[in-house]
């Protein structure tokens, strides 16, 4: 119980959070009326009682299917504030967002539509929150390279607006080699690069990320420990892993939350993260997965609780010196 509280009060930075992920079903059923969407569900009970997953892409088809009721700025302004209010109460101090761009360019909504509408929140949640926050643009990887670099090409005008480019989407069959060219031009213009590798897919895409994207962190990850070489090269390097424990329930990456990995990640001496990846769609935010985690793991105490936040301040983005004053 005291565990708990110390897990819940720590402050922490959130480095896993697809922004679409945080669209709660109030705010689906909200927005699709005010826009005039139709959508599959009677009702958010029906909706939510779809959120039953096997894998990633059974996840996927609802995720984009409720990210289809944005249209305005507005829309993604109460995303992310709603989230970053949320985030707050989680004693979340520094949170680093995805966004998917292509899943709403796809259905005619601007590229400035969506940034625009997450900046403001971006700004007013550091003004009126005190919550540090930047965003991060992911590339769907079941769509083409050169769909990227259109996406890329589109960006660049918002430049200051984000800090860095992620990779998403189905993993297995969509290796990280497919977008070799496109994040090697991100990192000439000077942008940070993270990419999703081994939840569902093998070890070696972790590899290829690191290798053939520059891929500075890895987002799950949590396949590492099939290649003890991989698990070496991890911790030598210090490559963070941002582990997302109720989303790797949820889509059966585990049985169960008692056979996480999560504890064995950090006894081998790698910087793992507890991250919420999708929370309205996977059953918990940031304190959720923490207290969800260390109560199913007993391996974790009090020196692992205080590990991980440190690990999330040491994996972030922020500039050297602020970084340095948080571990
Ligand atoms: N994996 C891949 N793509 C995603 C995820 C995920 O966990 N969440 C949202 N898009
Ligand atoms: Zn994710």
């Amino acid at each position: 119980q005291e565990l708990a509280d110390i897990v819940r009060r720590m402050p922490k930075a959130e480095l896993h959070i697809h922004i679409e992920g945080s669209l709660e079903p109030e705010l689906i059923f909200a927005m699709a009326r005010k826009n005039g969407i139709e959508l599959a569900y009677p009702s958010i009970e029906a909706l939510r009682a779809a959120y039953a997953f096997t894998d990633l892409q059974s996840f996927l088809d609802i995720y984009y299917a409720g990210a289809g009721v944005l249209q305005t700025e507005e829309d993604f302004f109460d995303m992310a504030w709603s989230y970053l209010n949320r985030a707050k109460a989680d004693n979340v101090i520094h949170s680093e967002i995805f966004f998917d761009p292509q899943t709403h360019t796809a259905r005619g909504v601007p590229f400035a539509t969506v940034i625009n509408g997450l900046d403001r929140a971006v700004q007013r949640g550091r003004e009126e929150l005190g919550v540090s926050a930047s965003l991060i643009l992911c590339f769907l990887r079941h769509l083409s390279e050169a769909d990227a670099f259109a996406t890329l090409e589109q960006a660049l005008p918002f430049r200051d607006k984000f800090i860095g480019v992620g990779l998403d989407s189905g993993e297995r069959g969509n290796p990280p080699e497919k977008f070799a060219a496109v994040f090697a031009r991100c990192r000439e213009l000077g942008l940070r690069r993270v990419a999703h590798a081994g939840e569902e897919g093998p070890a070696s895409y972790i590899s290829d990320a690191l290798d053939l994207l520059q891929a500075e962190r890895i987002d799950h990850g949590v396949r590492c420990l099939e290649d003890p070489q991989l698990v070496c090269r991890l911790a030598a390097e210090r490559i963070a892993l941002t582990v997302c424990p109720l989303s790797n329930v949820k889509l059966a990456v585990f049985p169960e939350l008692g056979r996480h990995n999560l504890a064995r990640l950090l006894a081998a001496g790698i910087v793992a993260t507890i991250n919420s990846d999708d929370p309205a769609y996977f059953g918990g935010y940031l304190n959720d997965n923490f207290t969800a985690t260390f109560e199913a793991l007993p391996e974790l105490g009090a020196r692992e609780a205080y590990q991980l936040a440190r690990n999330s301040f040491e994996a972030s983005f922020v500039p050297d010196q602020i970084r340095q004053g948080w571990i």
